[in-house]
């Protein structure tokens, strides 16, 4: 077997944006998991790309003043809360830092500064969804191994071992949804173990439970959906009576079929067993319903705050037309539309296009329309012949006056970049779940806009993750 090669007493020098520390040993960088800057460890690499590696720590020589232990039990075992050893005030000073670095870095942005970040009100029991899996076979954590306990019964509930497909942690309690979460996981566990139900084995492809989605909203509602792996309506509608006699506060539950080898729930149409069909969100003053398999922004009160901002920074008469590119179900242009004169909604999934439809008809919302497709070929006909689209066969896009960004974490493909820069809007506000990318974008929107203002906002406590705002004009 190859020897790991590996460093002692290093010092971390910094953090980067992805939550790793780094350290340079030999000229060369590597990203080490679970430190903090000023810490002294001792590494093996654990992986190695062509420009930097990866390491863990093998020993510990001096601790961070800054760290706290972890609140929670699974920490060590559980991928979820990869930054519980920093308390949330560490957290968020890191991400208003990362912000301003990747700016300066890579778009060459020293000015404007960023705004101090804005941190969640609740840095625990934030999100509306949780997804847990059943696993025949469990995790057997370190301390167990250590205590030496016989473990009888290895079925399990929660959630997958960082990087494990096949291993699956059993969660007694968890910190990142408010009840009655825990008290559904807990009366699943119980009734597939009295029951006997089988779990889903993913090697062996053998097993009936598989998932278990709960989704909650802040007016009230609780979503249960749980997915099998065999034609048994019987016994999901069994498993979920028995569910909903345990917690009666849950308002609707489904059940999917999923007969394949992926664990990818959109194929698969979702049942309805009772209870209502949607679970109803609201985001100031419009009202949301989500469906099954509808995509919503998981933590619900920052997301808020966070088209809050767009809101505010929204230079508008009343008459203009407002692109929403991105859009999803349509969140961040309706909660505008008032605002503008039209908002016109691209997206990828029509599934969730069918839903931002739904969502305007729900808050009475006249003046939007969405579109299913790639921004990409969409954005080809806007304005007509400013794009030399004008003969197009599908819908032809009017010339935006402002533009509102949400790309997934790759951020804008050239193309989009360049009709971006042809339309000119005169305003553009990019909301970006990856600053390093905005930072990239923003080298080629700056070549005509002028950065007004950013904002970062941090919507994942105890995970590096965060959006981040820009405001851009029209030099
Ligand atoms: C970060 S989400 C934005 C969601 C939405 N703005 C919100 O706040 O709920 C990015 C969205 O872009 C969609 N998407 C990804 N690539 C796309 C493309 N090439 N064209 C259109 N939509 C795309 C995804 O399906 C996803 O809904």
């Amino acid at each position: 077997m190859k020897e790991q090669r590996t460093y002692t007493e290093q010092t971390i020098e910094d953090i980067e944006d992805g939550g790793h520390g780094i350290i340079k040993p030999e000229g060369k960088v590597v990203f080490v998991e679970g430190v903090l800057p000023g810490e002294v460890v001792d590494v093996a690499i654990t992986r190695k790309k062509r420009s930097h590696s990866f390491a863990k720590v093998t020993a510990w020589h001096t601790h961070s003043d800054d760290r706290r232990e972890p609140f929670c039990s699974h920490f060590a075992d559980c991928g979820g809360c990869t930054w519980q050893y920093l308390p949330y005030e560490g957290q968020l000073r890191y991400k208003e830092r990362f912000v301003a670095d990747v700016l300066r870095q890579i778009g060459g942005i020293e000015e404007p500064v960023p705004l101090p970040i804005i941190g969640c009100e609740e840095a625990i029991y934030y999100r509306n969804r949780l997804d847990f899996s059943f696993a025949p076979v469990r995790w057997i954590t370190q301390s167990e191994v250590d205590s030496g306990r016989t473990i009888a019964d290895r079925r399990a509930l929660g959630f997958h071992v960082k990087g494990r497909f096949d291993r699956v942690l059993e969660v007694e309690h968890c910190y990142l949804q408010a009840d009655p979460s825990n008290a559904i996981r807990t009366a699943a566990r119980e009734i597939a173990l009295a029951g006997d139900y089988s779990f889903h084995d993913p090697v062996e492809h053998t097993g009936l439970l598989r998932n278990l989605v709960v989704r909650t909203s802040g007016l009230g509602g609780v979503m249960v959906i749980l997915v099998i792996g065999e034609e048994r309506h019987d016994l999901a509608v069994a498993f979920l009576s028995a569910l909903k006699e345990r917690v009666p506060s849950i308002t609707s539950g489904f059940y999917l079929i999923n007969l394949t080898r992926n664990d990818d729930m959109s194929p698969h149409p979702a049942i309805h067993a009772f209870g209502d069909e949607t679970i109803t969100e609201r985001c100031g003053h419009l009202q949301f319903d989500i469906h099954p398999k509808s995509f919503y922004q998981t933590n619900s009160r920052q997301a808020e705050r966070l088209y809050g901002i767009v809101r505010e920074w929204i230079e508008a008469g009343g008459k203009e037309t407002l692109l929403d590119l991105y859009c999803g179900i349509g969140s961040i242009g309706l909660f505008v539309a008032d605002l503008v004169g039209s908002v016109v909604g691209i997206e990828s999934i029509p599934e969730a296009v069918d839903r931002a439809v739904e969502n305007s008809r729900l808050n009475d919302i006249g003046n939007a329309r969405f579109y299913a497709g790639d921004v990409r070929e969409i954005l080809a006909t806007a304005g007509g012949e400013i794009l030399g689209a004008q003969h197009a066969s599908g819908p032809v896009i009017p010339k935006p006056d402002i533009v509102i960004l949400d790309p997934p974490r790759a951020g804008l493909h050239p193309k989009v970049l360049e009709m971006l820069l042809k339309l000119a809007p005169r305003q553009i506000i990019y909301v970006s779940c990856k600053p390093s990318t905005q930072a990239r974008d923003l080298t080629v929107l700056t070549e005509q806009y002028r950065i007004e203002r950013i904002q970062p906002v941090d919507m994942f406590p105890q995970t590096f993750h965060m959006e981040n705002v820009v405001d851009l004009r029209l030099r």
